[in-house]
């Protein structure tokens, strides 16, 4: 045994950068890999098989990536040579032919694997993770995208501990050995990079189904969790066969294996993965059952299970040419899985969903010093860049291209690009050129989304001559400058617009929608008789700032009466942000116009209930922040408070009868879109009774805490609860805890409860559960549950003294050495140290400084924590 231990890289001074320009095609292609695992947690050899090309008359060695292993052998031909080197962890091999054999084999140890990426130990279980660079982690490879092999694993292992072998593609051998273990072979038949490798060994239990395809194939589905799980898993098998049928019908998209096979898994750095054949999950989007599972919860389930079926068009069968293109496979990936989850329920609640989410985390990204453009030119770690900007920002920009092209010639398009690039690893050049060819639209300014960062801000004002009847409307582009890209261009903007009448109510045509391409447009209405009131951006049909130069009652008059659901949605959260920035800075504000605007959105029965819920929903301290010029984390608290104060005494009596009309409505259980919108007016209308100060509000909340029959229920009560200072908040809390103690996804939740509370002792609730037992850095989900709820409590992460700041530095110096990718994922409410005071941002800098100082630190963590100081 050769004993070459190769230890993880360090950051030194001067950090790699990979740039996109420095692109060029793999000097070796594998077309095919046997990989041999003999599988135990301590220490698993894995042999690997490389049938090598050269790709063209080059003479360079072959050079596979590699971290973390310990090297055993190397063969080439059958051969054992010794010939190779390993620079830094590359294993770097001299070959003389156009075709070889490479043999390896390596010793890793996943049961040690803290990092989760690579093949690591879960709940007793073995599992993989290898998006982006994590199978250099398993055996020696070009792990690059635009590598493309045909995969065969075979994996032995202790048969009483490890049950279940699941790899990739089908199943094609299985069988015993004397000692107690087992094997089982499997093979993929589609090429593929090495980001899509899966393994699972483990005691699991499983929810089969099964789905015909268009063409009448039958296709053998199968969800994996332990045995306890199984009945928590028919809403994902659910969500996955109305996933399958969506994508046939919407995209035409056919699903191409015999077998698909999800697994579930505890600790996981995200959401999930989309293994060809064999989708690994986070738990938390897998397990749901009307008691420990939120309708959120279900919802985003249905979600992500699309999400991932869908990248096996979207992903897989095209893959990427290289990370920077990863938008090409996740911008339009969530794109189609935000249209799957539209045609599920209230598309206009979806929308508002989605858009609220993007201004939460992608907007404030775009606006601060981790900016990047959709294509990013450059990283360090290229995990740091799976971010709402790759994901959210350029599902946005699909979004813009299907607005433009219209259904039928986007649908022309991605039909053209899936058949253009199949079996191929693409680039998000290619998938614009093939909507442009199959549009005949000329998409050349359009392309300016994929290389410029920062969000577009519009100002519209609409000028009205009363005598000539004309109305003009003015339009201005402008995007402010990102950390490294100080000069923007103007892009194009797809605003969807209509005029309605101030007296009438009336539209005066139907919508249209305006290209804004250049930095001013100026559009003429003719024959405006009365007074026009400009309904603007409807649907966001461009993820743009808006500025409009419109009153009070002309977004009163919007919220009352737009036909666009958005916009009328969007008229009340302007009305609302008015208010509250302006009370914010110290002004003495009336809430009359807000009240009697949600007073009608409330008292109108046509619209419905689960609208109305988010409709009347105020605006989140954050984003009122993201409004000001320095954020007052204390006057914005003080400002939302009082109005929902005010909103919750003028409209008591009405957000009883919301309460009570929702409550009548509901019995039993139901998962529907009626359903779910009364849950969610209940929850939002024993918000306000209880921000009314009624004496009653805690029994209430407690009443509804007690006798819900599900989780969306008991959350809500508990967070009415925890925010409140009655006698029956300390009970709840207990009782919560006693109830889903042996529940990890339903105790995340109690964590969360507690950090995201609106209470002047949060930040010392926060640093006293950061000691209790069931707190765990190691475990993703719980490190997120409470440091990264904390993290996003505006108020409370901002506490005057730095204690926050300070907690969140020791919390991700720990974590980091752990896990440094789910650490360098909870870097940014750090970095927003700019939007603050001069004492906050010294405070938070010195935080930074001191992150960027430890020794050891991760490429993950330097790259964003340095980042964040400019
Ligand atoms: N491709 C996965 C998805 O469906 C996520 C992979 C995330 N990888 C990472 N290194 N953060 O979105
Ligand atoms: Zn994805």
């Amino acid at each position: 045994m050769l004993d070459i231990q190769t230890s993880s890289a360090q950051p030194t001074a001067t950090p790699h950068v990979t740039r996109r320009e420095d692109y060029t095609a793999p000097d070796w292609l594998v077309p095919e890999i046997a990989l041999d695992f003999a599988l135990d947690p301590a220490a698993t050899r894995v042999k690997a098989t490389l049938h090598v090309q050269r790709s063209d008359a080059h003479d360079r060695p072959l050079r596979l990536d590699g971290a973390g292993q310990t090297l055993l052998s190397v063969s080439v031909d059958g051969v054992a040579v010794n010939d190779w080197t390993i620079e830094g962890e590359t294993l770097v091999l001299p070959l003389t032919g156009s075709a070889h054999v490479v043999e390896t084999e390596v010793e890793i140890a996943p049961e040690r694997n803290t990092q989760l990426m690579g093949l690591y130990a879960s709940g007793g279980n073995l599992c993989t993770q290898c998006e982006a660079e994590g199978f250099r982690r398993i055996t020696y490879f070009p792990d690059r995208p635009d590598v493309l092999s045909r995969y065969q694993v075979r994996m032995t292992a202790d048969k009483a501990r490890y049950p279940v072998l699941l790899a990739n593609g089908d199943p094609i051998a299985a069988g015993d050995l004397p000692d107690g273990r087992h094997w089982a072979e499997w093979r993929d038949p589609f090429p593929k990079p090495c980001y899509l490798f899966a393994l699972v060994a483990g005691d699991l239990a499983v929810n089969r189904g099964s789905f015909t395809t268009m063409s009448g194939r039958e296709v053998a589905l199968g969800i994996w969790v332990r045995a306890a799980d199984v009945p928590r898993t028919d809403h994902a098998l659910a969500a996955l066969k109305a996933a399958m049928a969506w994508d046939e019908q919407t995209y035409g998209r056919e699903y191409d294996l015999d077998v698909f096979n999800i697994v579930a898994v505890d600790d996981f750095n995200f959401g999930a993965m989309e293994n060809k054949g064999l989708n690994i999950f986070n738990s938390r989007y897998i397990l749901a059952d009307p008691d420990t599972a939120t309708d959120y919860d279900y919802d985003g389930i249905a979600a992500v299970v699309a999400h991932e079926y869908f990248h096996n068009w979207s992903g897989n069968r095209v893959t990427c040419r290289d990370w920077f293109q990863l938008s090409l496979k996740e911008g339009f990936t969530v794109y189609r899985d935000q249209c799957f989850s539209a045609d599920q329920g209230s598309a206009a609640v979806k929308r508002i969903e989605d858009v609220r989410g993007l201004r939460a985390a992608q907007f404030p990204e775009d606006a601060g010093p981790l900016a990047h453009p959709i294509r990013p030119d450059s990283y360090q770690e290229i995990s740091n860049f799976y971010t709402a900007t790759i994901y959210n920002k350029g599902a946005e920009i699909i979004r813009m291209l299907a607005t433009m092209l219209g259904a039928q010639a986007f649908r022309a398009g991605t039909d053209l690009y899936f058949d253009r690039f199949d079996g191929t690893a693409a680039t998000c050049e290619d998938f614009v050129a093939s909507l442009e060819d199959a549009s005949g639209t000329d998409l050349t300014q359009f392309r300016r989304w994929y290389s410029q960062a920062g969000t577009p801000r519009i100002t519209a004002s609409l000028l009205h001559h009363k005598g000539s009847g004309r109305a003009e409307l003015v339009l201005a582009q402008n995007t402010p400058p990102t950390p490294g890209q100080t000069v923007k261009q103007p892009v194009v903007l797809p605003l969807r617009i209509k005029l309605f009448g101030a007296d009438s109510a009336q539209p005066y045509a139907p919508e249209q929608t305006v290209l804004l391409t250049e930095a001013e447009h100026r559009i003429v209405f003719e024959d405006v008789r009365e007074r026009p009131i400009l309904s603007i951006n409807r649907g966001f049909s461009a993820p743009a700032i808006l500025e409009t130069d419109r009153s009070a009652a002309d977004l009163a008059f919007l919220a009352a009466q737009d036909d666009d659901p958005f916009a009328r949605y969007e008229a009340l959260q302007q009305l609302m942000l008015d208010t509250l920035v302006e009370s914010a800075g110290g002004a003495r504000v009336d809430h009359a116009a807000v009240i009697a605007a949600i007073g009608g959105t409330l008292a109108n029965p046509q619209l419905d209930r689960a609208f109305v819920a988010e409709a009347v929903l105020l605006p989140s301290e954050s984003f009122i922040g993201d409004q000001m010029a320095v954020v007052d984390p204390e006057a914005i608290f003080r400002a939302r408070e009082t109005l929902r104060r005010d909103i919750g005494r003028a409209l008591e009596a009405s957000w009883r009868a919301a309460y009570d009309g929702a409550r009548a409505t509901t019995t039993g259980y139901v998962y529907s879109p009626e359903a779910k919108g009364l849950r969610r007016l209940k929850s939002v209308a024993l918000g306000y009774i209880a921000a009314s100060g009624a004496a009653d509000a805690g029994a209430l909340a407690f009443a509804q805490f007690e006798a819900a029959d599900n989780m969306t229920d008991r959350q809500s009560a508990l967070t009415t609860l925890v925010a409140g200072d009655s006698a029956q908040r300390t009970p709840a809390l207990d009782i919560f805890y006693n109830r889903y103690s042996d529940n990890a996804l339903v105790l995340d939740k109690w964590f969360s409860v507690q950090a995201m509370a609106p209470r002047d002792d949060t930040g010392a609730v926060v640093a006293e559960l950061a000691q209790h037992r069931d707190f765990t850095l190691s475990n993703p989900n719980r490190a997120r549950a409470l440091i990264g709820a904390f993290g996003v409590n505006q108020r409370a992460f901002n506490a005057a003294d730095g204690s926050g700041y300070r907690f969140l530095a020791d919390q991700l110096i720990a974590l980091d050495r752990l896990n440094p990718q789910t650490a360098a994922k909870l870097i940014p409410p750090l970095g927003r140290w700019k939007r603050f005071d001069s004492n906050r941002a010294a405070l938070m800098r010195a935080e930074l400084e001191r992150i960027v100082a430890v020794p050891g630190l991760s490429k993950d963590m330097a790259e964003q924590a340095s980042r964040s100081l400019d």
